[in-house]
């Protein structure tokens, strides 16, 4: 099976319900932000700093090229991943994108918690944080709104939400899997 591509925007739980997923069914999970760290032997922020965004976009994208190629994989891709180069047009011919969709105070509260680790909102106070993921949602959706699949995160948030989420994902995107092969 070509890999399939967990997508969306930063606290839409695709490591959490990639995780969830791969306890559930066994299949290899790799998250991309771990992967590039290990590779590059730093933390995503340490790279932001060492590099800039534009550095860290091109090793998101070479290690992104790297999963692309392997079989029975589920990929967390990081929120930006899709949104630049041809990212999304590359994942869309190795395997299936499936667009995770949270609602925006979904969003502003799970970012809230995990502000520090993610450089582009790292300091941003709560209203600051707001307004940052409504225009950066918008300027992201035409690239996530080209996934193949769309499927709502919303519920992730205690063990037994995560794993109803996650096996209404296995029904609805791994068992049908066939079915969205171009
Ligand atoms: C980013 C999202 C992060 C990480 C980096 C940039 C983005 O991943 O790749 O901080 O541009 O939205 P998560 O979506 O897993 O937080």
């Amino acid at each position: 099976m070509q890999p399939i591509f967990l997508i969306g925007y930063m606290g839409c739980g695709k490591s959490t319900l990639g995780r969830a997923v791969s306890a559930l069914t066994g299949m290899r999970f790799i998250d991309l932000d771990s992967y590039i760290e290990s590779r590059y032997g730093m933390a995503i922020t340490e790279i932001f700093s060492a590099y800039g965004e534009d550095g860290f976009r091109q090793r998101e994208h070479e290690m992104l090229v790297e999963v692309s190629s392997f079989s029975d994989v589920l990929v967390a891709c990081g929120g930006g991943t899709p949104c630049f180069g041809d990212n999304i047009g590359l994942m869309n011919r190795c395997g299936l994108t499936v667009f995770l969709e949270a609602g925006v105070a979904r969003l502003h509260q799970r970012l809230m918690q995990g502000r520090h680790k993610r450089p582009l909102i790292v300091g941003m106070d709560s209203a600051q944080l707001l307004s940052f993921i409504c225009e950066s949602l918008k300027k992201r959706e035409p690239f996530y709104s080209q996934a193949s699949i769309r499927f709502k995160s919303d519920l992730l948030d205690c063990e037994a939400d995560k794993e109803t989420t996650a096996r209404r994902f296995i029904n609805e995107v791994i068992e049908n899997c066939n079915l969205y092969r171009k």
